[in-house]
């Protein structure tokens, strides 16, 4: 074999790959993942009879939510939830209530909001869809937890619990990494783990659009395997 003929060969290769790579990009998004909850959707356990369009769920061009970014449909979560604490935990002085993107993701994983219940250009007056712990509850078929982060179903109605989560809505600096010592400098973060407005948020390790997620995970951001996540944060 010559040395061109492999070249051609080395290039037939790239062409496939960069195929299969570009096949792979464009199966990726939030239509048909699990978030997809329009009638068309595939993706999921969930979807909505009345309703095709896919980002309404979550967002709406017009009429947006006060305060919600950003353009936020959903009714507005007004719960206090029990947060994470420990001893050695170094974001204690600035924990608070779950705020930023991660007050919207409860906005249906604290258990109890219906999935549809979105503002804009919602055809019922009155949800049809579940709520997450409707779903998720001890003795259920389909187990306990799950996607229910929260902790509410019915019969354990306003629990809010949010202290056996990794905690978010903490500011996340260069002072944390030190004080920790064993945590990277977030200024030295790579841009694949966001931090919004200083903090970590859900939206941190959880890609919710699908764009940028490990396959085979739920929705991370970093890979599961070795830790890799949790290593590009903590230096363990
Ligand atoms: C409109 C309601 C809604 C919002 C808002 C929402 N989720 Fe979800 N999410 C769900 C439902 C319902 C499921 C379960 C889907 C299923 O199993 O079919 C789910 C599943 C997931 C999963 C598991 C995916 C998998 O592959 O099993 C992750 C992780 C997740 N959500 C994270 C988030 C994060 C992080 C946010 C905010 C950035 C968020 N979600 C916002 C409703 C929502
Ligand atoms: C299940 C809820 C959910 C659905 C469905 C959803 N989003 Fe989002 N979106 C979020 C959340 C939560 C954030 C903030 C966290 C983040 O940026 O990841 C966000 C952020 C955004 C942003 C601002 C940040 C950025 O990445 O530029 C845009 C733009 C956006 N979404 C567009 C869309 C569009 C378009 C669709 C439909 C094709 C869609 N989203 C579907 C939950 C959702
Ligand atoms: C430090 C990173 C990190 C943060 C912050 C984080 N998660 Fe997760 N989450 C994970 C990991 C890791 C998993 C397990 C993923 C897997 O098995 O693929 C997970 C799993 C999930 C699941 C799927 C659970 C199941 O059993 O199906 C949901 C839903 C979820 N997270 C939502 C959230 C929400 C909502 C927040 C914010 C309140 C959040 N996560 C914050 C790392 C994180
Ligand atoms: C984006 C960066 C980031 C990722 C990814 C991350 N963490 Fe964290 N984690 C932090 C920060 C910052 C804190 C708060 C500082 C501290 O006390 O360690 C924290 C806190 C914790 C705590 C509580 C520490 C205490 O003293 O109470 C544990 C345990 C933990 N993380 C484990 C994990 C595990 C396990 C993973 C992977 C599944 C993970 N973290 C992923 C940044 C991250």
């Amino acid at each position: 074999m010559t040395r061109n003929s492999i070249k051609v060969l080395l290039a037939v290769g790239a062409v496939v790959a960069a195929t299969f790579a570009l096949a792979a990009v464009a199966t990726a998004g939030v239509v048909n993942s699990k978030h997809d909850f329009s009638s068309g959707g595939t993706g999921g356990n969930w979807g909505a009879t009345n309703q095709a369009q896919v980002c309404i769920f979550c967002h709406t061009p017009h009429n947006a939510q006060a305060g919600q970014e950003p353009l936020w449909n959903r009714v507005a979560l007004s719960k206090t939830f029990s947060i994470y604490s420990s001893d050695t935990f170094d974001g204690k002085s600035t924990i608070g209530q779950p705020g930023g993107n991660s007050k919207l993701c409860l906005s249906c994983h604290d258990g109890s909001v219906a999935i549809d219940a979105y503002v804009a250009g919602n055809p019922s007056a009155s949800p049809k869809m579940m709520a997450i712990g409707d779903v998720y509850y001890p003795g259920s078929p389909y187990g306990q937890g799950g996607p229910n982060i929260g902790g509410n179903y019915a019969g354990n109605n306003n629990v809010n619990d949010l202290t056996n989560d990794h905690p978010v809505s903490f500011t996340y600096d260069d002072a944390l990494a030190n004080a920790d010592k064993h945590l990277k400098l977030a200024s030295a973060l790579p841009a694949t783990l966001p931090l919004y407005g200083g903090k970590m948020e859900c939206a941190t390790c959880h890609d919710v659009h699908n764009q940028k997620s490990i396959a085979g995970t739920k929705l991370l951001r970093v890979a599961k395997d070795g830790s890799a996540l949790c290593l590009t944060c903590h230096l363990k």
